[in-house]
């Protein structure tokens, strides 16, 4: 079965874009740690079921460190190396080599036999020389891999290298290391693994601190992921007299979302939240198994993850039939309200906490008018108070990237306490939730949950709605719904 094959082409890519980005990116990251290796996997398949895989997604970390996106590569491995001062890529401290597993050829057992990874069964994948010329980045086969993690580990008081690892991404790895470490310990029965583990989550926090602010090419990649995210809402709303017909309406909306991303972008960035009337008081709905009614709202919170794997984050509350009614639409507006608000601290040099913190008043106020709070808007925004939060349980904002809870592991000195800077790309996301089971309010607010979510990018002239294009007022909500049902 190995002989008689056109040969693979050999054409090797442009250089992407994104390499100098990935380059600039590694550079920092080789400051923050001069003399030690940092080992970051892209992470292996994972199997769904027996000899299925899911569709392979690289850890983020990798991803944003090598500029690679969509399904590559599993099982590859970054190593950045420390070399003498200034004899680095960049006139940084380290080398940087991508590890993988390059296609095998036509005339290997590989080629037919090995459905993970051979060429016959899942199509064709990168050679070395390909990656490098597209990446910028020198590569070398995993078979190498071994080695280069684990040559010269040791304490460096004694001319070892110590390594920092992305830890929990690939397994094996993580093995590797860890048996590297064993071996090299000057006393291996009482090694302090805590430290070790804290060593290693410092990579990770500054890798996570690396994406608080965007460069040029990954905003551009948000405007990509925003832009099928609103084709994604569009066809929703042309879904829904679809969705009203049928028994389990919220999967209507849901594929219709889905198919809007993969046609358009890699994937979801998230399980797509299609809640329909009640059900959109339960935060991360995602079961999607409900109805969809006319005279009720649904809660639609859905992101397309583009090909380099950034993605958006979205929500709209819509009314079903195309009309809020009066008690949708007073909700609807104190949520929009509580959303203004929050934007219009959103500025280069205010806390972060200040978003959050100015979507909070006007809920509150709001929720006090309404006759809803226990107690006035002034306790329940006191540190004691806190009583409207059992209508906005949630964070009005998070970063947002290539992971949609980006920046996860960053410093709350840099991220909740930190301040905003531009090139900060997060989301605003106030919602207000009355269940249908909630007896401290009225029966009439009962059932109705709204959110309206929106994707920020910080410049210096402040605020910039990336999402804007997606209506967002009840009446250009409304117009925009008849335009496209009509
Ligand atoms: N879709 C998840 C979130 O809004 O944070
Ligand atoms: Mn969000
Ligand atoms: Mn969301």
């Amino acid at each position: 079965m190995a002989s008689s094959w056109a040969p693979v082409s050999t054409e090797t890519p442009a250089r992407a874009d994104v390499a100098d980005h990935a380059a600039r990116r590694r550079r920092a990251i080789s400051e923050q740690f001069k003399t030690e290796r940092l080992v970051l996997p892209a992470g292996p398949l994972k199997v769904r079921s027996n000899d299925c895989d899911y569709r392979f997604r690289p850890h983020s970390a990798f991803a944003h460190l090598t500029g690679l996106g969509v399904d590559h590569e599993p099982d590859a491995v970054l190593v950045l190396d420390p070399v003498a001062e200034g004899k680095g890529d960049d006139g940084g401290h380290h080398r940087a080599t991508l590890y993988f597993r390059p296609m095998a050829g036509r005339d290997t057992k590989e080629f037919y036999a090995d459905s993970r990874s051979g060429e016959f069964w899942i199509g064709t994948r990168p050679s070395l020389a390909q990656f490098q010329a597209q990446l910028g980045l020198p590569t070398a086969d995993i078979s190498d891999l071994e080695v280069a993690i684990t040559k010269n580990v040791g304490e460096p008081a004694v001319g070892g290298t110590s390594i920092r690892l992305m830890r929990k991404v690939d397994e094996n790895i993580d093995a590797l290391v860890d048996t590297a470490r064993y071996n090299t310990a000057k006393d291996p029965d009482n090694m302090d693994f805590g430290a070790l583990d804290e060593l290693d989550a410092k990579l990770a926090e500054a890798a996570s601190e690396l994406r608080l602010v965007k460069d040029a090419w990954e905003i551009e990649q948000m405007k990509v992921a925003v832009a099928a995210t609103i084709a994604g809402f569009e066809d929703i709303v042309k879904a829904l007299p679809r969705a009203v017909a049928h028994k389990r309406g919220e999967r209507v909306v849901e594929g219709a979302f889905f198919a809007r991303a993969r046609e358009d972008g890699n994937e979801l960035g998230y399980d797509t939240i299609a809640a329909g009337g009640n059900n959109a008081t339960v935060l991360h709905w995602n079961r999607n198994t409900g109805t969809v009614n006319e005279g009720q709202m649904i809660l639609v919170d859905a992101g397309v993850e583009a090909e380099s794997l950034y993605t958006a984050d979205i929500t709209r509350t819509l009314p079903v039939n195309g009309n809020y009614s009066e008690m949708q639409r007073k909700i609807y507006q104190a949520v929009l309200d509580a959303a203004d608000a929050a934007f219009a601290v959103a500025v280069p040099g205010r806390k972060f906490r200040d978003v959050h913190n100015a979507a909070m008043e006007v809920l509150a106020d709001r929720l006090a008018a309404w006759g809803l709070l226990p107690v006035t808007a002034e306790v329940a925004l006191s540190a004691e108070g806190q009583q409207h939060r059992r209508w906005m349980p949630h964070g009005t904002s998070h970063h947002l990237g290539l992971d949609v809870h980006d920046c996860a592991q960053a410093r709350a000195e840099l991220y909740l306490d930190g301040v905003i800077t531009e090139g900060m790309v997060f989301t605003i996301e106030p919602g207000l939730y009355f269940k249908d089971e909630d007896l401290a309010i009225p029966a009439e607010y009962r059932g109705n949950g709204v959110r309206i979510e929106d994707d920020i990018l910080i410049t210096a002239n402040g605020p910039v709605n990336l999402s804007a294009a997606l209506p967002r007022t009840p009446d250009d909500v409304e117009a925009w719904m008849a335009r496209l049902s009509g």
